[in-house]
């Protein structure tokens, strides 16, 4: 298939001063998705190997999702904060049904960032604590709480200053270990120096927030038994656990 960028550009031509440059756009202006592929204005199709913002999860465009959506939208679309409607009682119900443990309630938000600011939140009121902590190469969104906890993309001027008492641990990459040890002989010793490191601001800290694959950071798979000895540290705290599942699921 030859590979056309008339029609994209002539839209970026178009409308393209209006738009923000957040980021460095492709140029492919997306029209249309189905299953698992993407196509552009000028018709090249492309095989969507991150699903969206790896939120397609039943592939784009799945008929029931489509379906449901149109559906819901008949009957009403937005209302205020202080309603509920019915499809979001279902669905914490239904939530409620697969969820481990005693996960039983559920919040509808937006973005990944709004449910780790809204987690955090939580945290703070159960423990009456300010802190928090993240990896050092971990990602938790764009919001300023959630960039003080994210280290993956340095610390830019627009999420300067970091939030007060946020903090970092080490991320346990073992093939680039950050403290030159060999596992399992190291006995997670990331964990112990990022212990040592904290000092006494681990008695402040609300929730240490982490991605069970740290996926921008580098797509690092924390070694097994990793995270047994981490909840372990985290109640030796008196702190919570957030796991952001925002990319893993
Ligand atoms: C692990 C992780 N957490 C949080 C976020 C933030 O999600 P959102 O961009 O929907 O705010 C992302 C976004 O890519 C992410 O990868």
């Amino acid at each position: 298939m030859i590979y056309r960028n008339q029609k994209n550009l002539e839209i970026w031509n178009k409308y393209g001063d209006n738009v923000l440059m957040v980021m460095p756009f492709e140029d492919n202006i997306i029209v249309k998705a189905k299953d698992c592929m993407i196509e552009d204005a000028d018709g090249n199709r492309f095989l969507d190997l991150a699903s969206g913002q790896l939120c397609a999860v039943l592939g784009h465009n799945h008929p029931n999702l489509v379906e449901r959506i149109v559906n819901q939208a008949r009957e009403v679309i937005h209302s205020g904060t202080n309603f509920l409607s019915l499809p979001v009682m279902e669905a914490a119900s239904k939530l409620a049904e697969v969820a481990t443990g005693d996960l039983k309630k559920s919040i509808f938000l937006s973005t990944g960032s709004e449910a780790n600011e809204c987690a955090l939140r939580l945290a703070k009121i159960h423990t009456q604590r300010t802190g928090m902590a993240g990896f050092t190469l971990g990602y938790s969104g764009m919001t300023l709480a959630m960039r003080s906890v994210s280290s993956s993309f340095g610390v830019p001027i627009a999420s300067r200053p970091a939030v007060p008492d946020s903090h970092s641990i080490l991320t346990p990459y073992c093939r680039k270990c950050p403290v030159d040890a060999e596992y399992p002989q190291c006995d997670f010793l990331c964990l112990q120096v990022s212990e040592n490191e904290l000092g006494r601001d681990k008695d402040e800290i609300a929730a240490f927030i982490v991605e069970p694959i740290i996926s921008a950071g580098g797509m690092i798979v924390p070694p097994d038994g990793y995270f047994k000895r981490l909840k372990e540290f985290v109640n030796r705290c008196g702190a919570l656990l957030i796991a952001d599942e925002a990319q893993t699921g």
